[in-house]
């Protein structure tokens, strides 16, 4: 089956990221078909400054091989190598009545927040349907926010096959229900706009200080604790197995420590859990003429599937 997802190069992974959705993405590349590529133009609508953009770009690049993507099981590209992207958003303009982008709710958020209302902004969903539409991708992973965008790429596909005959394939969104929301540090759901996050690629500075910002009751040292309602428990969960979970309560219940015992192990496991990705990631960022390469590894690919596919829109639409 093939599978599509776009990244956002916005900026520092953390672990709500890595359990919520990364992790799945790895997995699932042993059976499926999986197309992922960074998301550069998408990321213009709300940054202009090119080096930023630039370095953000390698920076996720880096991020997503270093925690598994394999270059030789999935197409990993970055968007703006592929131009056929602009064309088709182009094309399917003329086949996306306003009425459609106006409900969009991404781009009234975006507008409620500060954003200018730029067309790039307004018009996002269509560009988000040319990168899944150009793919022939049938599945399509994304958060929550993102599902209303995969619906309007699918009311798009819809209303050009009726068109032109089955030209695209009908795109399906999909949510990992299964997986549980990662609480950040202050308890609520783990993001980078509540800025309550525990990062994968922190310096050892900072990511102390996250785990310190934990927040914790003020229960005494060698009074048992309620691991249940603990926000380091909750988090550090997520970096053991069933059996070294009941150690950790039998030491919660057991009083003796305090959250300060239990955050330096967290400290540890996230270290553990992270090492060898935060070698690759720091390899790949001294090194950006290999992360170059497979990049252009994987754009040629995609490249191939995108210019056959072009070749029947352009005898349909008259090019
Ligand atoms: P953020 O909220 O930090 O901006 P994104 O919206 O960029 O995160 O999310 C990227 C992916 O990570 C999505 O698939 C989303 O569902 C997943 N994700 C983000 N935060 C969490 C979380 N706290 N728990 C589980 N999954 C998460
Ligand atoms: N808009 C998506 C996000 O913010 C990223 C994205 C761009 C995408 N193009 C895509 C996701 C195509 C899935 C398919 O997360």
């Amino acid at each position: 089956m093939r599978v599509l997802t776009g990244l956002q190069p916005s900026g520092d992974l953390h672990i709500g990221n890595y359990f919520g959705a990364i992790k799945q993405m790895i997995e699932a590349q042993n059976s499926n078909e999986m197309f992922i590529f960074i998301a550069n133009y998408h990321a213009m609508t709300s940054l202009q400054d090119g080096e930023k953009l630039k370095e953000n770009s390698l920076k996720t690049a880096a991020a997503f091989l270093s925690l598994g993507i394999d270059p030789q099981k999935s197409v990993f590209w970055l968007q703006s190598d592929i131009k056929e992207v602009i064309e088709l958003y182009w094309i399917l303009s003329q086949f996306t009545p306003m009425g459609l982008l106006e409900r969009a709710h991404s781009y009234k958020d975006k507008i409620a927040k500060g954003l200018s209302a730029s067309h790039g902004l307004f018009s996002y969903p269509v560009l988000m349907a040319a990168d899944i539409l150009l793919f022939d991708a049938r599945v399509v992973p994304v958060g929550k926010d993102q599902i209303q965008h995969v619906e309007i790429a699918r009311d798009i596909a819809l209303k050009v096959n009726n068109e032109w005959g089955e030209i695209f394939v009908l795109p399906q969104a999909r949510i990992d229900e299964q997986v549980a929301v990662v609480v950040g540090t202050d308890g609520a759901k783990m993001s980078k706009s509540y800025q309550n996050t525990i990062d994968i690629f922190a310096s050892q500075k900072l990511l102390k200080k996250q785990i310190a910002s934990i927040v914790t009751d003020s229960t005494a040292l060698n009074v048992p604790k309620d691991y249940k309602n603990c926000n380091v428990f909750k988090i550090i969960k997520l970096f053991l197995d069933e059996i070294e979970q009941k150690n950790l309560q039998a030491r919660y219940q057991k009083g003796g420590e305090g959250y300060g015992h239990f955050k330096m192990y967290l400290n540890e496991l996230v270290n553990d859990y992270f090492k060898e990705a935060r070698e690759k990631y720091d390899e790949f960022l001294e090194n950006p003429s290999h992360l170059k390469e497979i990049l252009d590894f994987g754009a040629q690919k995609a490249s191939k599937i995108a210019k056959e596919k072009m070749q029947k829109i352009y005898e349909k639409i008259g090019l």
